[in-house]
């Protein structure tokens, strides 16, 4: 069932948050799928209300171009249908304002990342408040985003904006925006701390405080990078870097203060190198798609359950549901 935001974050604030996970092709959105109900193996197990979870699917402009959106969207629909249970999103991640209109008018998304966060104050503002406009009017909820997250490179990081708690305020107040992405020391990409660093939790404490009671906050660039996985990846012939991620055990320390919403699209990336790395290595003759895909969608689904554990969200979906069924 797709939903907005809205529902979920009303169930979620100050005690847990919801896994927001990208998705570019079939092997990805089936382990999703499969991990937030509990299956692993396959689509008919039965569901496992102890771990299932709702959840918010990403999709990225460059997810959208990949193929064609359409396929996206047809994918979903049928995910839809084979997974009855499943309580979800879909949300565009990052969009321009002529991706936003593009998504609403579509009639398929039911939530928009606008981000103008690279523009000064006012033109956010300004930027925000229309797709706000366009978006409310078709039952569409609005991710907005203030302050920067550090670039990839790591010399970068030492120049990130990270958002200012009255500016916050005041920003909700003039665009009208439903969620707000805010900058507390996470960044894009499987290279985020040059050495052991944690998230800014006082600067968000300080947002959550000058925010209307409830507002639900959205952290972006949360993947953990596991080690494990960048060890399995580069076992297998890749060379990644040194690196670290968010520390999985804050997850639940920002969702006391109030973030709803924690974006992980690395994690599942370097998931789908590994294996598809390893399974090729091992089998030096086979050039079967299907060989690895096998292998990677029980991968993912574990570790999607694994996440929405760390998230709070795993075991969640059976209050979600019966809260939706009433209204
Ligand atoms: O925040 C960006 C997401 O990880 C999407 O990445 O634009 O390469 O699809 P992408
Ligand atoms: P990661 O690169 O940490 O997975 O962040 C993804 C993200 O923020 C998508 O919007
Ligand atoms: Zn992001």
């Amino acid at each position: 069932m797709i939903v907005t935001t809205t529902e979920l974050f009303r169930h979620a604030y100050g005690k847990y948050a919801i896994g927001a996970y990208n998705i570019n092709n079939l092997e990805q959105t089936v382990g999703l799928f499969r991990g937030n109900l509990g299956k692993i193996k396959k689509n008919e197990e039965p569901v496992d209300w102890q771990t299932a979870a709702p959840f918010i699917l990403q999709i990225s402009r460059g997810a959208r171009s990949y193929t064609d959106k359409r396929f996206l969207e047809a994918m979903i629909r049928a995910a839809d249908e084979v997974f009855p249970e499943s309580v979800f999103a879909v949300h565009l991640d990052h969009g321009t304002e002529e991706t936003c209109y593009d998504a609403i008018d579509s009639g398929f998304y039911s939530s928009v990342m606008i981000d103008a966060s690279h523009e000064p104050f006012e033109k956010n503002v300004e930027i925000t408040k229309r797709v706000v406009e366009r978006a409310h009017a078709k039952g569409v909820v609005v991710e907005a985003e203030l302050g920067q997250l550090g670039g990839v490179e790591e010399d970068v990081v030492g120049s990130v904006c990270l958002t200012d708690p009255e500016q916050a305020a005041e920003f909700v107040r003039l665009s009208g925006c439903d969620s707000l992405a805010v900058a507390i020391g996470t960044s894009h990409g499987a290279y985020k701390f040059s050495g052991q660093q944690a998230l800014r939790l006082d600067v968000l404490k300080k947002i959550q405080a000058a925010l209307p009671e409830g507002f639900p906050l959205v952290m972006h660039g949360s993947s953990s990078v596991p080690k494990e996985w960048v060890d399995r990846i580069n076992a297998a012939g890749g060379k990644l870097g040194s690196t670290s991620g968010v520390n999985e055990k804050e997850y639940i320390g920002a969702a006391k203060q109030g973030v709803c919403k924690i974006n992980i699209d690395t994690d599942g990336r370097l998931v789908w190198c590994a294996i598809y790395r390893e399974t090729f290595l091992k089998q030096p003759e086979d050039f079967d798609p299907r060989t690895p895909g096998k292998v990677f969608m029980p991968a993912y689904a574990e570790y999607i359950i694994h996440k929405n554990k760390m998230l709070g969200s795993a075991g969640q979906l059976q209050s979600v549901t019966k809260i939706l069924k009433k209204a």
